[in-house]
């Protein structure tokens, strides 16, 4: 019998050990720039998809910079809110990068929330205007949380411009988001007003593989970023075509999502982060472009989180040790 242990973090636990934005951002800088130099292994993520657009995927991916190794095994059904669970649920498994062990087993919905924030950020480093004051988020819900977290860690962020297609859920958007990032955040009641006038734009309500398309060309403001979190659900074709450059975080992946049916009418690719971080790839250029990209969310981003916490709770005692 082995008397080797894992740690156990339940979701309140990760919650608990308070990694900091920046930290997150700084460990996925890390990883893209390992990943643009050909450093990272990640293959693409196998999926079961037991419901109606329902899926759980298995997320690998190895680190070495940081010594990460490990799988995110994580699920989205639709139907749950209506049942009063979660729509994301899962575990991430991370393991010794020498000896294969598992080190420990933790809820993934937190660092979902926040590394797809800080890959906005990532996006927005090298691809946004430096000056950039105003972002309009469409969709106020986890991800315009996390993703305007992430945005003020790097820039000099003033304003919101909240839309929801439930008005409510914008207001309290409004009232956290004042609260807790001192940022002023003025709800809007149509999604052009979170578009026009702003220097950022994150879209994040529902993926669809038929997109309902409504930000159309434009809308969006010579020199503006836009991240797409939901994909390419939001956005018109012919308002894509208007970006100087089109990114994804992984472009093996999302010819992956194209086979799938989703992403069918984007433009061309210019770069994905890894390349931009590394600067294979220009980013922005002038204060004038358009840029856009469409992160699909990448195990290597989980993984670059995981090691962080699984430290830090071992440093501050939170968690529960169970026998291998
Ligand atoms: N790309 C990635 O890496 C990545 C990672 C995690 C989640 N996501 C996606 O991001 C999206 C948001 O996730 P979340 O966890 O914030 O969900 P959430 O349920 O917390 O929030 C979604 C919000 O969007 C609103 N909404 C629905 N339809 C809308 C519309 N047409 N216009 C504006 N708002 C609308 C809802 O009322 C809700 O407030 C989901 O599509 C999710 O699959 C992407």
């Amino acid at each position: 019998m082995s008397d080797q242990q894992l740690l156990y973090l339940s979701q309140k636990d990760v919650a608990a050990v308070g990694i900091g934005m920046s930290e997150i951002i700084e460990a996925l800088e890390i990883t893209f720039r390992a990943k643009g130099e050909g450093r990272t292994e990640m293959p693409p993520k196998p999926g079961i998809h037991p419901g109606v657009d329902s899926f759980i995927h298995a997320m690998p991916a190895y680190i070495p910079d940081l010594k990460s190794a490990g799988i995110k095994w994580v699920s989205g059904f639709p139907d749950n809110p209506g049942k009063g669970l979660p729509y994301i649920s899962g575990l991430l498994i991370l393991n010794d990068a020498d000896t294969g062990l598992p080190l420990a087993v933790m809820d993934c919905v937190w660092i979902t929330a926040k590394r797809t924030g800080a890959a906005t950020a990532i996006g927005a480093k090298y691809l946004a205007r430096p000056d950039s004051q105003v972002v309009g988020v469409l969709g106020c819900g986890v991800q315009g949380r996390s993703n305007v977290e992430a945005l003020k860690v790097l820039f000099p962020l003033k304003r919101i411009m909240a839309y929801d297609s439930d008005a409510d859920a914008a207001k309290r958007y409004a009232g956290e988001i004042q609260a807790r990032l001192d940022l002023e955040v003025e709800p809007v009641k149509t999604p052009r007003e979170a578009v026009s006038g702003c220097d950022i734009v994150v879209t994040a309500g529902p993926i669809l593989k038929k997109p309902h398309a409504t930000i159309q060309s434009g809308w969006l403001e010579e020199g503006a970023f836009a991240s797409l979190v939901d994909f390419d659900s939001y956005w018109h074709p012919d308002a894509m075509a208007e970006a100087n450059k089109f990114c994804t975080d992984d472009i093996d992946q999302l010819r992956l999502y194209q086979q799938m049916g989703y992403f069918q009418k984007i433009p061309p690719l210019h770069a994905d982060l890894g390349e931009l971080a590394t600067g294979r790839k220009p980013g922005r250029q002038s204060a004038t472009e358009r840029n856009i990209t469409a992160n699909l969310g990448l195990a290597l981003d989980d993984m670059a989180v995981a090691p962080l916490i699984f430290q830090r709770a071992r440093e501050k005692g939170i968690g529960t040790w169970l026998p291998l």
